[in-house]
């Protein structure tokens, strides 16, 4: 089955074309960076209406790489959340039209499931059981996945998501829009040891995280520097390393509670250098990431969703279709 995957949550596009029998055939993805950069952050109708002038081209795109054409594609998968509700409903209202006029199946597929399932496109994929740590800009994740649509909430964050707490940090910091690369590339220039930031909600039990504690202590410590160059780089290993630090002191925990021996980290933050490290060091445990790329919003996660819920595709006679800006994953259910 040849599916078309579609992502518009947030502020990229992204088309993908993924074969149940040959894998990826072809994906392509346009972000909205630039649009948004001069406002420092995503601005949801501007996203929307970029949206709509993006997917077509994009689909026509990457059919063109696969030198395919719209009649063989066998079905259609669209982000239907969680996400912004008028991204969402662009790339759902096309997913579903284009089915409709193709007279194939279209299937309403979690942002979060995609990222969680991202790490089985790489060749060695990880098996199942496996504990998820899901680090975006939306969410903080720990997850007990046993299998696909199997999926336990084990701890999230309470406040801000990791990925927002590193953008935050970086715009307080007077760095570029989106903050969360920036600053860690910043950091690699940090003086190690120079600050000790707290490592929040560690020294308690359970596995539930909170990020917006650390964001002011940084603030603070930056504030109270002398504001040079070398300072700001100091404050942003500090803060990436408390961050990284608190990430993995969980994912342990959330190993030991399960008893699983895999880890799989996936979402926008999953890139970040330190972060791999940290975990790569850990004893005893496979840890599996997306390759650079599919770490951030994509098509390829979304088309391969699709495919491992083929059995959910099913062709729908009504002309209806929705968008959840909200959509706990714990909500799904296997195919
Ligand atoms: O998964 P994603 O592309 O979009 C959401 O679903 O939210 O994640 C985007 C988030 C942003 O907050 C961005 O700053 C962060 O991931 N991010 C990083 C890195 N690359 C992206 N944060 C820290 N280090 C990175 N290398
Ligand atoms: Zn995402």
């Amino acid at each position: 089955m040849r599916v078309l995957g579609i992502e518009s949550s947030c502020d990229e596009t992204g088309i993908a074309l993924y074969d149940s029998e040959k894998g990826l055939l072809a994906h392509a993805l346009y972000s909205q960076i630039a649009l948004h950069a001069e406002y420092g952050g995503v601005v949801p109708e501007l996203a929307s209406r970029d949206h709509i002038r993006k997917t077509l081209p994009l689909i026509d795109e990457v059919l063109d790489k696969a030198k395919l054409t719209r009649s063989d594609i066998d079905a259609v998968a669209y982000t239907a959340g969680p996400g912004l509700v008028g991204a969402l409903l662009v790339g759902a209202a096309i997913g579903r039209s284009f089915a409709w006029a193709l007279d194939i199946p279209a299937l309403a597929i979690n942002h979060m499931e995609g990222h969680l399932l991202s790490p089985l496109l790489e060749d060695n994929p990880p098996a199942f059981p496996f504990v998820s740590l899901l680090v975006s800009g939306g969410h903080t994740l720990l997850i007990d996945v046993q299998g696909i649509g199997d999926y336990q909430l084990l701890g999230e964050s309470i406040d801000d998501a990791i990925g927002e707490a590193f953008d935050k940090t970086a715009k307080m910091l007077g760095l570029d829009y989106p903050g969360g690369p920036i600053l860690a590339a910043l950091a690699e220039q940090g003086t190690a040891d120079k600050y000790d930031f707290p490592r929040p909600m560690t020294n308690r039990p359970g596995l539930d995280f909170s990020f917006s504690g650390l964001k002011t202590f940084a603030m603070n410590t930056w504030r109270d520097s002398e504001q040079t160059q070398q300072d700001k780089a100091d404050v942003a290993l500090a803060f990436q390393t408390a961050a990284v630090e608190t990430l993995a002191i969980k994912c342990k925990r959330a190993l030991k509670e399960t008893g699983h021996k895999t880890l799989v980290v996936a979402g926008g933050v999953s890139a970040n250098k330190a972060l791999r490290a940290r975990l790569d060091a850990m004893p005893h445990l496979e840890v599996y990431y997306p390759r650079p790329e599919f770490c951030s919003d994509n098509g390829a996660m979304i088309a391969f969703a699709g495919a491992m819920r083929e059995s959910a595709m099913v062709k729908q006679d009504k002309p209806t279709f929705s968008a959840r800006p909200r959509w706990p994953l714990d909500e799904l259910s296997p195919p």
